[in-house]
C-alpha cells in the first residue's frame, strides 16, 4: 500500500499543507526544527489514530488554534481515505476518526487498514534499553502476528498479579503459604506456554535480524540475538523447579522474582560479549534498524501486504557506506519516506522516481 498524499490544516507548525508522495522513494529534508518529523507524525497518526511519538492531540494542535484536521489518501489496499479531526474546544474535546468517509468509533476496528513502519532515532533504546523495551517490541510484533500470544499475556498477567498479592499477604502474615502451591502451578504452566511462543518466534526472526544486519554493514561482523529465559531451558519440568527454588527468595521480596515478565531478548558480539555494552553508537544504530527491518517483514508476511516505510533522520549516526546500504536495502516494492538534515553523499537523483521536498522555516515544502 501507498500513502498518495495528505493534508494537514493547523497542524504543529503546518497551518495547511497538501503534499503528493512519489509510491517510490521520498526524501524530506530541512534544517532543525523545520517540521519534516511533523509529517511523519501527521503520517502516523492517520495510520494509527495517536502519534508515534506518544503525543497528546493537545500538543499538535497548531499554537493558538483550537483544532487540527488530516486527510490521508491511499492506494493498493481497500481503503483510500483516512480522515482524523481533533478539537480541543474548552469543555468538550473531540476526537473523530473516519475511513472512507464512515465513522470509526473503536479504534481496534481503525487498526491495520493502512500499515506503516516508522524508523526513528528512540528505536536505538531496543538495543541500548532497559530489557522492558526489548519485551515490549517483541511482545508487539508476536501479538502481530500470533493471535493466540495476547491472550496468553492477558492470562499470564492476571496469574503474576495474584500471586503477588499473595506474596505481600504472606510478607504481612495474612494468608497461608500452601496456597502459593496452586498459583505456582498456574504460574508455571502458563509461563511456559509463553516462553515457548517468545523462542519459537525467534527462531525464525533471528535470520532474519542478521540478515538485515548484513545487508546495511556488509563488513561488519554480525550479532546474534537469544532469547534469556530466567526459567533456564524453559521445559515445564524445569520451570516449576526453578519457581520453587525462587520461593523463599520471592517470599522475602513480596514479588515473583524470575519470569516471562524478567526475561529479555540479548543481542551478542560473534566473541560472545553482550552487544548493548560492547559496540559503537553506528553499530547499535545499524542493530535497531536492522530490528525493525525484520519486524516489517514479519507484519509482511502475515498480512500479505506491502506496508509504507518511514524513516526518521537515522542517518546521521551512519558513515556514508552503510547509509547507502540502507537506503538500498530500504527501497524495492515498498514506498519509503526518509527525512534528513542534508542528503549528505547521498544523491536523490539516482533514485529513479524519487521525490524530494525542502521543507524551509515556517514549514514552506517545496518540491524539486
Ligand atoms: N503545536 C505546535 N504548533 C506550532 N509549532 C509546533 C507545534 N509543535 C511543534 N512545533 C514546532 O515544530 C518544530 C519541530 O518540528 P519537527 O520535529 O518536525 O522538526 P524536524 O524538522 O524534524 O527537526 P529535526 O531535524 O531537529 O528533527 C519546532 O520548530 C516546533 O517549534
Ligand atoms: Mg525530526
Amino acid at each position: 500500500m501507498f500513502v498518495d498524499s495528505i493534508v494537514l490544516k493547523k497542524f504543529r507548525n503546518y497551518d495547511a499543507l497538501d503534499i503528493g508522495f512519489s509510491n517510490g522513494i521520498n526524501f524530506i529534508v530541512g534544517p532543525n526544527g523545520s517540521g519534516k518529523t511533523n509529517i511523519l507524525e501527521a503520517v502516523s497518526v492517520a495510520a494509527n489514530i495517536r502519534s508515534f511519538r506518544g503525543a497528546a492531540d493537545t500538543d499538535m494542535v497548531k499554537w493558538g488554534e483550537e483544532s487540527y484536521f488530516c486527510r490521508l489518501r491511499s492506494t493498493g489496499s481497500r481503503f483510500r481515505e483516512f480522515e482524523i479531526g481533533y478539537s480541543s474546544m474548552p469543555g468538550a474535546p473531540r476526537k473523530k476518526a473516519r475511513v472512507d468517509g464512515c465513522e470509526i468509533h473503536r479504534a481496534s476496528d481503525y487498526f491495520g487498514r493502512l500499515l506503516t513502519v516508522i524508523y526513528s532515532p528512540g528505536d536505538i533504546l531496543i538495543v541500548s534499553g532497559s530489557p522492558e523495551v526489548r519485551r515490549r517490541f517483541f511482545d508487539a510484533i508476536i501479538a502481530r502476528v500470533d493471535r493466540e500470544y495476547l491472550s496468553l499475556m492477558g492470562e499470564f498477567k492476571k496469574i503474576l498479579a495474584s500471586r503477588n498479592r499473595l506474596l505481600k499477604g504472606l510478607l504481612e502474615r495474612k494468608a497461608g503459604v500452601n496456597e502459593l502451591d496452586v498459583w505456582d502451578e498456574m504460574l508455571a504452566s502458563s509461563s511456559f506456554g509463553i516462553i515457548k511462543k517468545r523462542m519459537d518466534f525467534l527462531e525464525s526472526f533471528t535470520p532474519s535480524f542478521r540478515g538485515a544486519y548484513q545487508r546495511i554493514a556488509r563488513q561488519d561482523s554480525v550479532p546474534g540475538l537469544v532469547y534469556s529465559c530466567g526459567f533456564g531451558e524453559a521445559s515445564l519440568h524445569e520451570i516449576r523447579e526453578k519457581l520453587s527454588g525462587a520461593r523463599r527468595r520471592d517470599m522475602a521480596a513480596g514479588m515473583t522474582t524470575a519470569g516471562p515478565h524478567r526475561d529479555d531478548y540479548v543481542l551478542y558480539h560473534e566473541n560472545g560479549r553482550p552487544f548493548s555494552n560492547c559496540s559503537s553508537q553506528g553499530q547499535k544504530r545499524t542493530a535497531s534498524i536492522a530490528l525493525k527491518n525484520a519486524e516489517r517483514l514479519f507484519i509482511e508476511e502475515a498480512t500479505g501486504e506491502r506496508v509504507v516505510l518511514m524513516v526518521d533522520d537515522v542517518f546521521s549516526e551512519l558513515d556514508p557506506e552503510r547509509r547507502e546500504s540502507l537506503v538500498d536495502s530500504l527501497q524495492g516494492e515498498n514506498q519509503v519516506i526518509f527525512t534528513m538534515v542534508g542528503t549528505g553523499s547521498i544523491d536523490p537523483a539516482s533514485f529513479s522516481g524519487a521525490r524530494i521536498f525542502n521543507v524551509g522555516p515556517g514549514g514552506m515544502v517545496s518540491v524539486e
